[in-house]
């Protein structure tokens, strides 16, 4: 890549940032498709959130992802928020043009469990309750699933969030229960979404949320957890001839998603999806 006069900024801002896999992922993807952008990270102290966000406008910079810790605190900052971002409330990318706020993030997740099978009238259980929960969540019932069950060891959140999810109107059957309930609704399930930390890296050997034994061949199952890329969950789904997702595809299309919303072209999947495996060392 070369940067020139015209160069196109895009970038991340969080803190920190110097660990992130974006910047590789984006550039591989401009220089693939031959693109005038460029894809640079940018530590912000939360008490500069306010001011980056303006001189990003002025610098015109055309697009920013947004991470830890400001995806909440950065609506403040914007003009405009997407429909399902409002409702998730935690924004991810920003069209700067407009300050425009959006959540690839949950449309990520669909779009990984969709390479499977398709979200439409679907009963879905999600384990926990936390960010990535309420992102996908709400995702989950804009693409008209037919019902969603959100399982956590704090009752309390899951039901706050089953209860916002109806709220929304856009699915009429949301309800709650403890994690621990988990086998009782796998049977009449098509699709499982794990949001929990649960087998993370260094983790790795951690107890399952469920067993190959109470899964049949034709659930779904996701866990949004990339490091290990086969977690325990997604090891008995392999066990019980299930179907499992990999949460390296949520990184590798809520990268896609911001990608299209910043330069309104398709992203190149094939090629982000080996540069996000060579920064994982896969
Ligand atoms: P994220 O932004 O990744 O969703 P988070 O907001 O901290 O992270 O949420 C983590 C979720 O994983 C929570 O729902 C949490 O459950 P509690 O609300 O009961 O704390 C859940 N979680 C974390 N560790 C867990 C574990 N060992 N077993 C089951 N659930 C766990």
């Amino acid at each position: 890549m070369k940067i020139k006069g015209s160069t196109n900024i895009v970038g991340l801002i969080g803190h920190p940032v110097e660990h992130s896999f974006s910047p590789p992922m984006h550039n591989a993807a401009f220089d693939a498709l031959n693109m005038d952008y460029a894809y640079v990270a940018f530590d912000v102290d939360p008490l500069n959130l306010k001011s980056a966000i303006e001189g990003a406008k002025a610098l015109d910079i055309k697009g920013l992802n947004v991470t830890i810790p400001h995806k909440i605190e950065v609506m403040q900052c914007l003009d405009e928020l997407d429909e399902v971002a409002g409702l998730i409330g935690a924004v991810n990318t920003i069209d700067i043009k407009n300050l425009k706020g959006y959540n690839t993030d949950g449309i990520g997740a669909i779009r990984a469990i969709e390479e499977v099978s398709s979200i439409k009238n679907k009963d879905v259980v999600v384990a926990g309750a936390g960010g990535a929960s309420r992102a996908i969540s709400f995702y989950l019932a804009k693409f008209k699933a037919n019902s969603i069950t959100i399982l956590n060891r704090n009752v309390d959140k899951a039901e706050n969030l089953a209860s916002d999810i109806l709220d929304s109107n856009l699915i009429s059957e949301a309800r709650s229960d403890s994690i621990s309930e988990i086998n009782k609704y796998l049977n009449d399930s098509d699709i499982l979404v794990d949001t929990t930390p649960v087998g993370m890296h260094p983790h790795i050997n951690d107890e399952p949320i469920a067993t190959a034994d109470n899964m049949h061949e034709d659930l779904v199952v996701f866990d949004a957890v990339y490091n290990p890329n086969e977690t325990v969950l997604l090891s008995e789904a392999i066990k019980a001839n299930a179907k499992p997702v990999y949460g390296i595809k949520m990184l590798l299309y809520q990268g896609a998603e911001s990608f299209k919303i910043w330069t309104g072209r398709d992203a190149p999947i094939d090629v982000m999806e080996k540069a996000l495996n060579e920064f994982l060392g896969r």
